[in-house]
């Protein structure tokens, strides 16, 4: 019995969030060594995000190096950097943002990877019109959130359908109120680009991986070859 009281009692956060009726997350299908796509929305990121949130991880250089940046695409990325040194802090001082926002942007370094993809891909895409918020915006994933929807000029407006379920409003889906710049897939292309980004940047280390992994494989092809001559020649003397 006891055991059963406290099933449920861990269970009831999950039930109560099913209750509220959040979106079911869905995934953005990234790749990390699409290096256009990680280019895409790094840029995207620099536009959009970085005058909130820094990447305190993410070295100028490294992003260079890792994405085939040029000196001249990273100073156009970077305009106001003198010298390309240092981490991908942000103008914004946080007292600011604590009194513009009534909370921190938190630094995103590795947030993809506590939050996952499919959240942040979510959590995009989710923004809908709600004039009782502060910025005239709330979330479907993270209810009553403190961020402005950034995108608003690409998605355009979502309104939120809402159903009564046990008297309790629920949200069922999101639809289309005014369009925006891009259709609804090209939208979802450039999320993925971001996120894709910021799956890179919680772990830039992915991609040295698959790199050293290719001259793994060469080697093993190569060794493979030598050995297979090797054995013939020496069973050449015994036959
Ligand atoms: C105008 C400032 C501002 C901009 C620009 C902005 N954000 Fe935010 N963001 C915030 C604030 C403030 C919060 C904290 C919200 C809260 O806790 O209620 C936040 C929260 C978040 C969170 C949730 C973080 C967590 O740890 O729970 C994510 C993810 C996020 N932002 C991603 C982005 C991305 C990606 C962009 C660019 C497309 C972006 N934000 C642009 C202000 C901003």
């Amino acid at each position: 019995m006891k055991r059963i009281i406290v099933t449920c009692l861990l269970l009831w956060p999950l039930l109560a969030t099913a209750e509220l009726g959040g979106p079911s997350l869905e995934s953005p299908g990234n790749d990390v060594y699409d290096t256009e796509s990680l280019r895409r929305g790094a840029k995207l990121y620099v536009d959009r995000c970085l005058g909130c949130h820094s990447l305190k991880h993410m070295r100028y250089r490294r992003l260079q190096k890792d994405l085939g940046f040029s000196e001249a695409e990273i100073k156009q990325l970077f305009p106001t950097l003198e010298r390309v040194v240092g981490s991908m802090t942000t103008a914004m001082d946080s007292k600011d943002a604590e009194r513009w926002f009534g909370v921190a942007a938190p630094d995103l370094s590795e947030r993809a990877r506590a939050l996952g993809t499919d959240w942040l891909y979510t959590y995009l895409r989710t923004f809908y019109v709600d004039d009782e918020r502060p910025f005239g915006v709330n979330n479907w994933v993270f209810k009553d959130v403190a961020m402005p929807h950034v995108f608003w000029d690409l998605q355009g407006e979502q309104r939120a359908v809402i159903k009564k379920i046990d008297e309790m409003p629920v949200i069922v889906r999101l639809e289309q109120a005014k369009p925006g710049k891009l259709s609804a897939k090209e939208f979802d292309l450039a999320v993925t680009d971001l996120v894709n980004f910021l799956d890179y940047v919680a772990e830039p280390a992915q991609l040295e991986r698959r790199s050293l992994g290719k001259w793994v494989l060469l080697f093993l092809l190569i060794f493979g070859f030598v050995s297979y001559k090797l054995k013939k020649e020496y069973w050449k003397d015994i036959h």
